[in-house]
């Protein structure tokens, strides 16, 4: 949070109170008292004590062995590729998803786009899902910083275009049309309630577009989540495609980094347009270091699964709130029922001690992650009750 010299002394006041969130949620949070809520995020100022945080799996804080991992790690010039510790974490992530190499790179939304920029040229149409994250939550990244046109299709509740979709869609280069020159999917799928693709379907689709000459990016930000709930290798998915990102900062709980597989060639290419986005880094083994200790907390996403199943029967059992089947660790509540809109529902439950995300008018999503257990699950379910009853 950027505190200016105004905010500084509220703040430090507010650290030394040991609240309870009930008694004194409407100083700091939410609609009364100073709106806290950006960009239809809620935002938390500070850490409110009993709050359980739900509204990502981002929000998770670095473990002790990754903070002593940080500390301790060997590190070089990354630009200048001498960082020993990056290039450890890119050589298991490419060979973890079958690739012949990997980039570190700060952030998913940085990789997509590095990945929609290094396999298109300016003009050329992108193909993908309308509820993607590339096409709805980065900012038309791929318009203004690849200049290509996106051409949406609906992939339906389960956000996968079929062959027949990807076949209709696509645009052969001639004097009149710029060529279709790529496509991206997305497993999990965020928008659509963390659905885990099955590795059937999802290759199926891939193929289809690698058959029309098309390469293949997968948004993989949660793809360990879809492997972990197919109790799948992740190759099963990445050896259908071209270059896949996944994230090491969502469930797995680093608290920076993701990583852009590809070929030898492709990650050749993406490390100069790495360099273009202001993406390159120096001593960055610091953060990569966090970033292979998240990599052994895979496994441990099916408990994140375990605890939205839980969540989801919780809550189903409530007044006017119907709730998705999670299939991995994102729950989708719909509000309409209960006559109140996301925003409302979610100001009520911060009121309570529970904080989301507004995903539509009347849809809000929850979100489990490794910093809550089973106990917290509970409490939530406990704390909802109120805010429906
Ligand atoms: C499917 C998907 N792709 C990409 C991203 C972007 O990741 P980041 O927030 O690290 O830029 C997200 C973030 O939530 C996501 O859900």
């Amino acid at each position: 949070m950027f505190l200016t010299r105004r905010h500084r002394p509220r703040l430090q006041s507010v650290l030394k109170q040991e609240v309870t969130p009930s008694r004194n949620i409407h100083r700091r949070w939410g609609g009364r008292g100073g709106s806290r809520r950006r960009h239809g995020v809620y935002t938390l100022h500070p850490r409110i004590p009993g709050m359980i945080d739900l509204r990502s799996d981002t929000v998770t804080t670095p473990s002790e062995a990754m903070r002593s991992a940080a500390g301790g790690a060997e590190v070089g010039d990354d630009v200048y590729e001498e960082d020993p510790t990056v290039e450890a974490l890119e050589q298991e992530v490419a060979s973890l998803l079958g690739f012949e190499d990997a980039l570190f790179v700060p952030t998913g939304t940085m990789g997509n786009q590095i990945a929609v920029r290094t396999h298109t040229d300016r003009g050329e149409e992108i193909l993908l899902d309308r509820e993607s994250h590339i096409y709805k939550w980065e900012l038309g990244g791929a318009a203004q910083l690849s200049g290509v046109q996106p051409r949406t299709l609906d992939g339906g509740p389960r956000g996968l275009p079929s062959p027949t979709q990807l076949a209709s869609g696509f645009v052969e280069e001639d004097l009149h049309r710029p060529g279709t020159g790529l496509v991206t999917l997305e497993n999990t799928h965020n928008s659509r309630g963390g659905i885990a693709l099955a590795p059937d379907r999802f290759t199926e689709t891939a193929a289809a577009a690698q058959n029309l000459g098309v390469p293949v990016h997968l948004d993989g930000a949660r793809l360990f989540n879809a492997a972990v709930a197919h109790n799948a290798d992740p190759q099963t998915y990445t050896e259908a495609v071209d270059s896949v990102l996944v994230c090491l900062s969502k469930g797995l709980g680093a608290p920076v980094g993701s990583v852009l597989a590809g070929s030898q060639a492709f990650i050749k290419r993406a490390r100069r347009t790495r360099k273009l986005f202001g993406g390159g880094m120096r001593q960055v083994g610091i953060i990569a270091a966090p970033g292979r200790i998240a990599l052994e907390n895979i496994d441990r996403l099916a408990t994140d699964h375990e605890n939205a199943r839980e969540l989801a029967t919780g809550l189903r059992t409530l007044p006017g709130i119907s709730v998705n089947e999670p299939e991995t660790n994102i729950v989708l509540v719909d509000t309409s029922d209960a006559g109140l809109s996301a925003e409302a529902f979610l100001s009520r439950a911060a009121e309570a001690g529970v904080l989301g995300t507004e995903f539509g008018p009347q849809t809000v999503r929850l979100c489990t992650h490794r910093d809550v257990d089973a106990g917290d699950i509970q409490t939530t379910i406990d704390r909802i009750k109120t805010v429906v009853a």
